[in-house]
């Protein structure tokens, strides 16, 4: 008798335990982890203690297609594509771009928006062009956030198109580059469209050079490991695309009036 009711206080603590361990896997598998930068308004910011913008809300849509519960990890811009690579991450969204360097190490979705590359100054600045940065002799600094293609582009020798990295000085942010052209340790930043456009509202007495620098296409990075992801973030986003949920999402956050 004693053996018996061993025997299945054995066996119910078993089942107990496989259906605890099995819930507990099964939530690990619905949650979709996407790492972002969330200092890159309006793809990606905080709105009071939630990450909110165009990246977080085409993210939303992706993970309910999937039948997924949205995870977003904010860090580093620096860090995404590596934390993507050692599957830390199920994938990065953060207003990135699409580059040969970086497509070497992740795959890329089909792309979902599109960037350029501008110059914010202040108002009274002497720097009118991007010509006026290159000119033979100009000492002018340019501030750009760590990692981004700002960053890559500007530091990369005059003869490449940029302006030698002595003359840059990289940031955490996209925001602490502004902040500090606006206490002059920056001539100029050197950054994406949109979020300058944002900055340039939110701080006083800065405005975007009409020359554009380079354009880019955005994208969403998955690891080369996982093909079957790719494939279902592409089909999702393709249809987002078709039935103009994205566009929604672009409207929203970007008014039409003030695409320039
Ligand atoms: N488009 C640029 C790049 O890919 C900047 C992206 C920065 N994104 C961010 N969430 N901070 O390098």
């Amino acid at each position: 008798m004693k053996k018996i009711v061993s025997f299945i206080l054995a066996l119910s603590l078993l089942a107990v335990c496989a259906v605890s361990f099995a819930s507990c896997s099964k939530d690990d598998e619905n949650v979709l982890k996407m790492a972002t930068n969330a200092a890159f308004p309006p793809y990606e910011f905080y709105e009071g203690e939630k990450i909110v913008g165009i990246d977080a809300e085409i993210a939303e849509l992706i993970a309910k297609d999937l039948g997924m519960t949205l995870q977003i990890v904010d860090t580093e811009f620096d860090s995404i594509i590596t934390g993507v690579t050692e599957g830390k991450y199920d994938f990065g969204m953060a207003g990135m771009t699409v580059t040969e360097d970086r497509l070497k190490s992740v795959n890329f979705s089909t792309s979902y928006a599109k960037g350029v590359q501008v110059i914010i100054v202040k108002n009274d600045s002497p720097i009118t062009s991007i010509d006026d940065l290159s000119a033979d002799g100009a000492t002018y600094k340019i501030g750009v956030q760590q990692g981004t293609t700002g960053d890559i582009y500007a530091s990369d020798t005059p003869e490449n198109g940029g302006f030698g990295e002595d003359r840059v000085t990289s940031y955490n942010t996209g925001a602490e580059a502004v902040l500090a052209l606006t206490t002059g340790k920056v001539d100029c930043v050197i950054i994406d469209n949109e979020p300058a456009k944002s900055y340039v509202k939110t701080y006083e007495g800065l405005k975007i050079l009409d020359t554009e620098y380079v354009e880019e296409d955005y994208a969403i990075c998955v690891s080369k490991d996982n093909e079957d992801l790719l494939k279902k973030i592409n089909d999702s986003l393709k249809k987002n695309t078709e039935n103009g949920e994205i566009q929604k999402i672009i409207d929203k956050y970007i008014k039409a009036d003030s695409a320039k």
